[in-house]
């Protein structure tokens, strides 16, 4: 294997396709790469092709690179998945071909909590019924049923990100913030720790759940919880479509137990644009309904390009993947003018590091930096060293029998 060298002149191709918001570009520019754009999703011949030349693949959730597309990328250093899910990448083999995948896990955050601070609004009053009343013709001008959200009591379930963003604005419109979480969170402001949803569920009118889709949250809020729950008091779910059983909610809708609802996700949603979307809740009053766009905005879209630019220029500038989703997270400081920066993936067996460390010493080259960290396949470690002048000792680090990448960085 010949290592792959990079030095200040060396300008790596990045191809990003699905329209990546423009602000990475200028991002990537700084840190030396070329940039090509492709409009559309990349799959067939445009994907192999892009696989073949690009030393980086920017994409978003619609790109499917599967095993054999990373198995045919030999220069493939990094993959970008401008969006919040990385489940249309083969992570798994990925990670043993040595290339670290990055995304933005929480980029879309205000988004997901300004959209549901808006409906917790727009359910005390009715707003969508009434909206949907003057579409038809209908006008009905009235104060019952109509309430202001200040005073009320407001119960996060899942506190993390959005969450807590969602508790500091609820409680600047003068919402009384409760809280529960399996984790131990830090409330913010005057919010107030519930330990048992139940509690939680019994004291609050409006519920908003922000919890991730795992065996705990599948169907948490089912006819038990719902019944829990004050009469006529509001539910919101942006979180996963598993969380809430539509079903018993459409139940209690009907039933007055819930006075309205609002949910931004489902367990069943169309793949594609124009495709026919059915649920319990279709046709009830107080319910509003949106196609997965909580998180969905251009400011959103900015913030990701932002952040999965930067990723991939710290990784190619510094080798850093402490926050790729994928891979052994390794990162040092910058490296020190002069000094070589050997960036070097290999199986995690017992004794490579110590090899290493041998070859490097046999030929008197020092070791100024080093950071190591493993998965159970996998080891990453960077190390900085004095230059190295025998182009025979980058080689037989390339070429021990464990090494699946490696990379050289010359400052
Ligand atoms: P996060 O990971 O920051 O927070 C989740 C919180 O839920 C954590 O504090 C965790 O301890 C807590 N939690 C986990 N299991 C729990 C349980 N059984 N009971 C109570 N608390 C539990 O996640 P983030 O970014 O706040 O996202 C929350 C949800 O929002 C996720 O499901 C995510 O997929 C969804 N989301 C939806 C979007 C949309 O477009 N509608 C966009 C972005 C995120």
């Amino acid at each position: 294997m010949t290592p792959h060298t990079q030095d200040k002149q060396s300008a790596p191709l990045a191809i990003l396709a699905e329209n990546v918001h423009t602000v990475a570009d200028a991002v990537l520019h700084e840190a030396g790469f070329t940039i090509e754009r492709i409009g559309g999703a990349l799959e067939g011949e445009p994907l192999r092709s892009a696989l073949q030349r690009a030393q980086f693949i920017g994409i978003r959730s619609k790109s499917q690179i599967r095993r054999l597309s990373i198995e045919e990328a030999p220069g493939l250093l990094a993959i970008g998945c401008f969006c919040i899910g990385t489940n249309q990448v083969d992570l798994d083999t990925a990670e043993h071909r040595g290339v670290p995948v990055f995304n933005a896990p929480f980029a879309n955050t205000r988004s997901v909590a300004e959209l549901t601070i808006a409906e917790i609004v727009c359910l005390f009053r009715r707003t969508f019924d009434q909206s949907s009343g003057l579409h038809r013709g209908e006008w009905d001008k009235s104060a019952e049923g109509s309430h202001e959200v200040r005073g009320r009591t407001v119960g996060i379930v899942g506190y993390g990100h959005i969450g807590s963003q969602v508790s500091v604005l609820a409680e600047a419109m003068g919402m009384r913030v409760l809280f529960h979480d399996i984790a131990r969170k830090l409330p913010l402001g005057n919010a107030h720790f519930r330990a048992k949803l139940d509690e939680l569920l019994h004291e609050s009118d409006v519920v908003t759940l922000h919890v991730p889709s795992t065996p705990l949250t599948d169907g948490m809020i089912g006819a038990k919880q719902l019944a829990r729950m004050k009469r006529g008091s509001h539910l919101i779910n942006n979180a996963r479509g598993s969380v809430v059983q539509y079903a018993a909610a459409a139940d209690a809708l009907r039933s007055g137990q819930l006075g309205g609802l609002a949910a931004d996700v489902f367990p069943e949603e169309p793949l594609r644009n124009g495709e026919r979307f059915e649920s319990p809740l279709q046709g009830l009053t107080n319910v509003i309904l949106t196609p997965h766009v909580g998180g969905s905005t251009e400011e959103a879209q900015e913030a990701i390009a932002l952040e999965v630019a930067e990723k991939l220029s710290r990784f190619w500038r510094d080798g850093s993947t402490s926050s790729a989703v994928n891979f052994p997270g390794v990162d040092l400081p910058h490296q020190r003018v002069g000094e070589l920066r050997i960036m070097h993936v290999h199986r995690n067996v017992p004794g490579v590091l110590g090899r290493m460390h041998t070859l490097l010493a046999s030929r008197n080259v020092n070791i100024s930096a080093e950071f190591l960290q493993s998965t159970r396949d996998v080891s990453y470690v960077i190390l900085d060293t004095e230059p190295v002048q025998d182009p025979a000792v980058l080689r037989a680090l390339a070429e021990m029998p464990e090494t699946i990448r490696m990379r050289v960085a010359r400052s």
